[in-house]
């Protein structure tokens, strides 16, 4: 099916917890169909990177929401953002109420683009795109998503310990779970992808397959509700 072509927007939303590959997903997704993509991560890293190079203390509700409602696109480009220290704090700052709502319009109006777009975050498919053409949540046990991050950073050449990168994925997976404010969770009307026992290709393989049923399905439906 040429979902490419096609003239109604696809909106996919890509959500899930730390280190299970949805950024790789999204990415490839975004590609695949010729999307704009938008990591959503990138707002509340670099929200808590300003904070602390300006020596802010990230808790602090009313600071954080004024450095979002004044961040700019070009913040997203700061190379620091994709390291751990960064991750952090943003799931620090993603817990307060004020910052999420001073994002929301920013990423509403990137997934209502012309064409649709790609986004990946943690309520994506929960709060900022409800209506997404197609919702999938891609998970894996933390125990995989841990060593993967470990092999990636030993590739690099860091000096790494499995069982600290296992612990910080726990506490990361409690504080975004956890918080009051869009939880991380599926969406009742997400599909699961879990890609504890799936390499790169076949995870991006079964995604792809999961947006042209779903979104296959969705235009289906819109044809047979015009044709009655
Ligand atoms: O996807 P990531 O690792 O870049 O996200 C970093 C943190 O940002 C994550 O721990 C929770 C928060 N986050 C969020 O609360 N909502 C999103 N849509 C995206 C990220």
């Amino acid at each position: 099916m040429d979902l490419k072509r096609g003239r109604e927007p696809l909106v996919i939303a890509i959500d899930g917890p730390a280190a299970a590959g949805k950024g790789t997903i999204a990415t490839r997704l975004a590609d695949h169909f010729g999307l704009p993509h938008l990591d959503t991560g990138l707002l509340y890293r670099a929200i808590g990177r300003i904070m602390a190079d300006r020596g802010f203390d990230v808790d602090n509700e009313d600071l954080a929401a004024v450095i979002a409602e004044n961040l700019d696109p070009d913040d997203l480009r700061d190379p620091r953002l994709r390291g751990h220290e960064a991750g952090e704090l943003a799931s620090r700052v993603a817990v307060h109420q004020k910052v999420r709502a001073a994002l929301v319009r920013f990423q509403r109006e990137f997934a209502g683009r012309d064409r649709g777009a790609v986004l990946d975050g943690r309520d994506i498919g929960t709060v900022i795109c409800p209506d997404a053409t197609v919702k999938i949540y891609v998970t894996a046990s933390a125990e995989v998503r841990a060593r993967r991050r470990t092999d990636e950073l030993l590739a690099k050449g860091r000096d790494v310990d499995y069982a600290r990168i296992l612990s910080e994925i726990r506490s990361r997976d409690a504080r975004d779970s956890g918080r009051a404010t869009a939880p991380l969770k599926a969406a009742d009307d997400a599909v699961r992808l879990d890609t504890s026992d799936l390499d790169r290709e076949a995870a991006f393989a079964e995604a792809v397959a999961i947006v042209e049923r779903v979104a296959g399905n969705s235009t289906a439906e819109r044809t047979s509700f015009r044709s009655t």
